[in-house]
């Protein structure tokens, strides 16, 4: 690869990966999981899944990218030519897209979401209709695609300006954006009548709501809200600079995406429980960020008060610029993949996969409305790609990938490159291949298993 690209600075490296991580799993998933989980218990538990194989993996797929500068098929191709290992690459970058298609889907909701917040149009809905409203835009045939399609063109538009003047000068707009939006709102919400309930939920751990699977959901979660599994941190890494401290920048963006997960947490939990509302009882999935939140705002801040308006609007706008840095991340790794694999122009690569992501995206869109009679396992289109890619891609690349850096690479490749040669000091290296080589695979075979059960396939 002569002329590649690279990211120009540090600190955008650090933003664009902090833009994949900090998506729809933050905002929404996180504080889900963490209400059904015994709060600050579950979140505990997530911190130590982030240490113990979040970043092990994280800082594995760094050095991938980095030490190869290719796209993820590619990486696995140049590290381990001949093998079957190409694979797992190939499988990273056919999960990024299978994200990617529904991924959309959500993404134009939280447009749709935006603008009737923004316009004020939840005053005077009464509690049970936030459910209808949510339900007559997502089996409308048109509306949601036309938000889907404004979505998928802000997308391309930014990965179709390149690494540097696309990617990189995006995200050090939008993240600090992102900041600046989720500090205004958790001081928002603290500012409430009974938010410390809210806060104490998220304080106090609650130990008799913990089981195996609520391990096992962390280490779900924070495998997809690392953005680990399927190399998409693989592919920015590519992009690294080679002075780039690896397990440095990787300690950052982990950093980085906990806190925008709890802070998350305390934007949603004291007005949930400023109306009266039990954290068990705002619903699961796209319930919670779609029926109960916009109700529970409006109800929080004054019916159709100018309060309410400007929180829910900000909030909404907030999902979408998460899920917006994460998509262009996952369109990366597949644009990338088919311009260098099959030597083609960044623009007409990215027009493909654009355009084949909206095809697919439609048509998840599609099966909440005309199409909802396509099922397999008793799961529509939508459902299909989000359990498919969820529930065994990202744990199976994620195993592969912990699988290949603690068993196959070579130990002395792994330490040059943690260390930049000689430059960084990596007492923690002995620690981090075991962690590689025990940990990790055995944890997310555990998930795997679990999930796999979860699936039910012989049913
Ligand atoms: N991490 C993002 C989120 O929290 C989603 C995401 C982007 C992702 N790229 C990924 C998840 C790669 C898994 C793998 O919403």
């Amino acid at each position: 690869m002569e002329n590649r690209e690279n990211f120009g600075t540090k600190l955008g490296a650090i933003l664009a990966a902090a833009g994949s991580a900090v998506g729809l799993g933050n905002v929404w998933r996180f504080p889900i999981e963490t209400g059904e989980n015994g709060g600050a218990a579950f979140i505990i538990i997530y911190i130590l899944c982030i240490i113990a194989l979040g970043l092990p993996i994280m800082i594995s797929e760094f050095l991938i990218g980095r030490h190869t500068h290719s796209n993820t098929a590619g990486a696995y191709r140049i590290l381990a030519n001949g093998t079957k290992w190409k694979w797992v690459g190939r499988l990273g970058v056919f999960t990024g897209w299978l994200i990617l298609c529904y991924y959309g889907v959500v993404g134009g909701w939280t447009l749709h979401y935006t603008a009737l917040s923004a316009t004020n149009a939840f005053k005077g809905v009464p509690a049970s209709q936030f459910g209808d409203i949510f339900n007559n835009l997502v089996s409308d045939p048109c509306v949601p695609a036309l938000w889907l399609l404004l979505f998928t063109a802000i997308t391309h538009y930014v990965i179709t300006q390149g690494v540097q003047s696309g990617i990189e000068k995006f995200s050090k707009i939008m993240m600090p954006t992102l900041f600046i939006i989720t500090i205004m709102l958790t001081v928002c919400s603290l500012m409430l009548p009974g938010a410390s309930e809210g806060v104490r939920f998220l304080l106090m751990p609650d130990w008799s709501k913990v089981t195996s699977t609520t391990i096992l959901e962390a280490m779900g979660q924070a495998f997809f809200s690392l953005s680990l599994g399927m190399g998409c941190l693989c592919n920015y890494a590519s992009y690294f600079e080679p002075s780039t401290p690896l397990a440095k920048t990787a300690l950052n963006v982990s950093v980085i995406d906990t806190v925008i997960a709890i802070m998350a947490g305390f934007i949603i939990f004291p007005s949930v429980f400023n109306i009266g509302m039990d954290p068990n009882e705002v619903g699961a999935g796209a319930s919670l960020t779609f029926v109960s939140l916009p109700n529970v705002f409006q109800q929080a801040f004054g019916d159709g008060s100018i309060l309410a308006v400007i929180f829910s609007t900000l909030f909404y706008f907030l999902l979408f610029v998460a899920a917006l840095t994460s998509a262009i991340s996952l369109h990366e790794v597949a644009t990338a993949y088919i311009t260098e694999e099959f030597n083609m122009p960044r623009k007409k690569g990215a027009t493909i996969i654009t355009c084949s992501i909206f095809v697919f995206g439609l048509l998840c869109s599609l099966s909440f409305g005309p199409l909802s009679g396509i099922t397999l396992f008793g799961r529509n289109i939508f459902s299909m790609f989000d359990d498919l890619s969820g529930m065994i891609l990202l744990p199976l690349g994620g195993m592969l990938i912990a699988i290949f850096a603690g068993w196959v690479l070579d130990r002395q490749l792994y330490r040059e490159e943690i260390t930049n040669s000689g430059e960084i000091r990596a007492p923690y290296f002995r620690l981090l291949i075991f962690a590689l080589r025990y940990v990790a695979p055995i944890a997310i075979g555990l998930v795997f298993l679990d999930q796999l059960g979860a699936f039910n396939f012989l049913k």
